[in-house]
């Protein structure tokens, strides 16, 4: 057994602990100062300690941390237990700004721990299918994707307005909360991003400073484009994105992926990557998935995880689509 440290226990923590509990191979500590939710874990997870405060949970104690904190917090939390020599998974975004970022990952290179970010999609079946089908050169050289990523966010987080998202400051809003996954797709298909130009607004949710929209265009070293439009008000769930090849178009909807090479109208090859499964149970299932993979990067095996380097270059094309549209310029990324 691993004895895993839950740091934070509100939506996503929670998460967490569920699918580490399913592991069967982590023994849990967790951390949380509001006592109401506390508690609730407490009851839901039985964890063997549990504290408001980290200073109190011996955090050197444990062989891997899982840090769940709104993201403004992530850079003091990760050189905590760089500090203590143990290994973490943060949640996405890295930051909230490059305060910090580049020492705190000089930090973990010494301390030699293993470090990832939780950028849940790619542990999807679906994306992962895509992904050796791009990388096997079905769809020939990929040269755009257009990804749409919609839907009605009060529906699904309906305490918004009181969380995270409502604040630049914490890490909320349509670019660092939500398109931050599709970037880490593209990152991890497309390789090197150079240049950002964005627009992005609040054009709808009310009770909230952070932008619900937002169309950001990237280019990435290899040449290849894409093209990221988030809102986060639309009644239709809207999921998609296509990889435009020279060969044809590989396109995954929700978690079904079509693969066309023709002007026919239909798709050659169609499957659903959830067929006869419940989306709420199949999304959970992959936190174990995704806790299954950490723990065996723990041990040694080879993991496909999003590293710190590209939880910092997706933060760098985050922050750069902000400045794009405030200065109302193409941001050009330098390392
Ligand atoms: N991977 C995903 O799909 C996904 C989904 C949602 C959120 N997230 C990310 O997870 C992080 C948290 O999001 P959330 O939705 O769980 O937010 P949340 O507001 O629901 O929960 C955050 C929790 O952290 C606790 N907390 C605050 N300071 C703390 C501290 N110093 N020590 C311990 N706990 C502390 C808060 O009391 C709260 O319970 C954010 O970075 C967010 O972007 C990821």
């Amino acid at each position: 057994m691993h004895k895993v440290i839950v740091i934070g226990t509100g939506g996503i923590g929670k998460r967490h602990l569920r699918g580490l509990l399913e592991t069967g191979r982590a023994r849990l500590t967790l951390v949380e100062p509001d006592d109401g939710r506390r508690s609730e874990a407490e009851t839901r997870f039985r964890p063997a300690a549990s504290h408001a405060a980290l200073a109190d949970a011996h955090l050197g104690s444990h062989d891997l941390a899982i840090i769940c904190t709104p993201a403004h917090l992530h850079v003091e939390l990760m050189a905590e237990c760089a500090a203590a020599g143990v290994s973490f998974l943060v949640e996405k975004p890295l930051a909230v700004s490059m305060d910090g970022v580049d020492d705190v990952i000089d930090r973990v290179r010494r301390a030699g721990v293993l470090a990832r970010v939780g950028y849940i999609r790619r542990i999807a079946p679906e994306i992962q299918a895509l992904r050796r089908q791009v990388i096997a050169g079905k769809i020939g050289d990929l040269k755009l994707v257009y990804a749409n990523a919609s839907q009605e966010f009060p529906k699904y987080r309906p305490d918004y307005r009181t969380t995270y998202y409502s604040r630049p400051d914490m890490g909320g809003g349509a670019i660092l909360d939500a398109a931050s996954h599709t970037f880490d797709l593209l990152i991890w298909m497309m390789g090197r991003p150079v240049t950002v130009g964005a627009m992005y607004d609040r054009l709808a949710l009310e009770g909230s400073e952070t932008e619900d929209t937002c169309l950001v265009t990237i280019r990435f070293e290899s040449g290849a484009m894409a093209n990221v439009t988030i809102n986060q008000f639309q009644k239709p769930n809207v999921s998609s994105m296509e990889f435009i090849g020279t060969l044809g178009n590989l396109v995954v909807d929700h978690s079904v992926v079509r693969f066309a090479d023709d002007d026919s109208g239909d798709s050659k090859e169609v499957r659903d990557f959830m067929e006869g499964l419940v989306p709420m149970a199949a999304h959970q299932a992959r936190f174990t998935l995704q806790a299954n993979a950490m723990l065996d990067a723990l041990e040694g095996k080879p993991d496909f995880l999003a590293t710190l380097d590209e939880g910092r270059t997706n933060l760098s094309v985050a922050l750069a689509a902000k400045r794009s549209w405030q200065e109302r310029r193409f941001v050009d990324l330098i390392d």
